[in-house]
């Protein structure tokens, strides 16, 4: 009997040392030392032997599972560490191997300077606002003193909805909506699309964008106005640009003006840019309207406030020496990848 356990055991010995992966190694553990196993086999049979052989034969075949119990151990770890090491090897990462290069983002020019203008006018404690781009004609003409049949109306070519509803001209009907909802003081700005029926060409576009700015208080004056849009123009062009205010007319304010900066590319010298000039047109502004007040539920003869309104690609065109405003719209990203900010 013990020289049948030991061949058992030597057979099972070499067997493990034929196996060369994990899934193998298992199949044979469970064959060698499962239920169905030989070195089983003989201790189911124990009740052929005498009860004095019993212990004996019992010592030998745990004697025998023991050292293939260990020998599998050994083979199991030594296929594991065989393992890993073919996975490192196969997983290397050769670091000098060429990349292919991916091309990142970078900010449109008109979010860049939208970016800096917002941040100059929440710097002077404007709050941003928002208004509907689809928007009533009671909010975008009526409430800015433009009625039907004012010849104002023809100046901004506007694409109708219908009779009671346009695409947005201008920004200014976010005064409206601010002025009949809250009560002074008022210091907003507020930044969007307009859109007006015209032919696309260098310097228009049928959709462009404009940021309008309103203050309402007691005693707001024309100074506050000059001293605002002074303040902006240095802050988004650098020391030396200023303001330069023309007598016009606009329904919504009184008295009403032009506003031209100073040419930031040469800094008021006169070039091809300003024409010669030393200045660029950029804004439309104002005293708000007293009857423009009233017809919003505000007491004009308590409060008083500015307003303005500006191209907002004018802006950018000229921060970024952007000739042809259509450049803005083609989304061609030769051109846009310049403007990393
Ligand atoms: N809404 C005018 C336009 O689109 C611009 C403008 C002029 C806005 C004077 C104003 C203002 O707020 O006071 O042409």
């Amino acid at each position: 009997m013990q020289q049948k356990i030991n061949e058992i055991r030597s057979r099972a010995l070499e067997e493990i040392k034929r196996v060369s992966d994990s899934r193998a190694l298992d199949e044979l553990r469970v064959r060698l030392l499962g239920k169905k196993g030989e070195l089983t086999g003989i201790l189911r049979s124990m009740g052929q032997v005498t009860a004095e052989m019993r212990p004996q034969i019992g010592q030998w075949v745990n004697e025998a599972r023991e050292s293939i119990e260990s020998a599998i151990a050994q083979a199991q770890a030594e296929i594991s560490r065989r393992e890993m090491e073919k996975r490192l090897e196969s997983e290397k990462l050769d670091v000098t191997l060429p990349v292919e290069e991916r091309s990142t983002g970078s900010l449109h020019p008109m979010s860049l300077v939208l970016e800096q203008l917002l941040d100059i006018f929440t710097g002077m404690g404007f709050e941003a606002v928002e208004g509907p781009e689809v928007e009533l004609d009671h909010y975008n003409f009526e409430l800015m003193n433009i009625p039907k049949n004012h010849p104002a109306r023809d100046a901004q070519d506007t694409f109708y909805v219908d009779d009671n509803i346009v695409l947005r001209t201008h920004t200014s009907p976010v005064q409206a909506r601010i002025m009949t909802t809250r009560k002074p003081p008022i210091r907003i700005v507020s930044f969007g699309r307009v859109y007006r029926a015209d032919e696309a060409d260098a310097t228009h576009s049928p959709v462009f964008h404009q940021l309008e700015g309103l203050v309402i208080d007691e005693n707001i004056s024309m100074g506050d106005l000059k001293g605002t849009l002074d303040t902006f123009a240095r802050r988004l062009y650098g020391e030396g640009v200023t303001t330069r205010f023309r007598p016009s007319f606009f329904p919504f304010t009184e008295p009403s003006a032009e506003v031209d900066l100073t040419c930031a590319a040469c800094r008021g010298k006169g070039c091809r840019i300003c024409k010669g000039t030393g200045w660029i047109e950029v804004l439309g502004s104002g005293m708000v309207n007293p009857k423009v007040l009233e017809m919003c539920g505000i007491d004009s003869h308590k409060y008083s406030g500015f307003a303005f309104g500006m191209g907002v690609e004018r802006l950018s065109n000229l921060k970024f020496n952007i000739t042809d405003m259509r450049n803005l719209y083609e989304n061609d990203v030769r051109f846009l990848k310049q403007f990393r900010g």
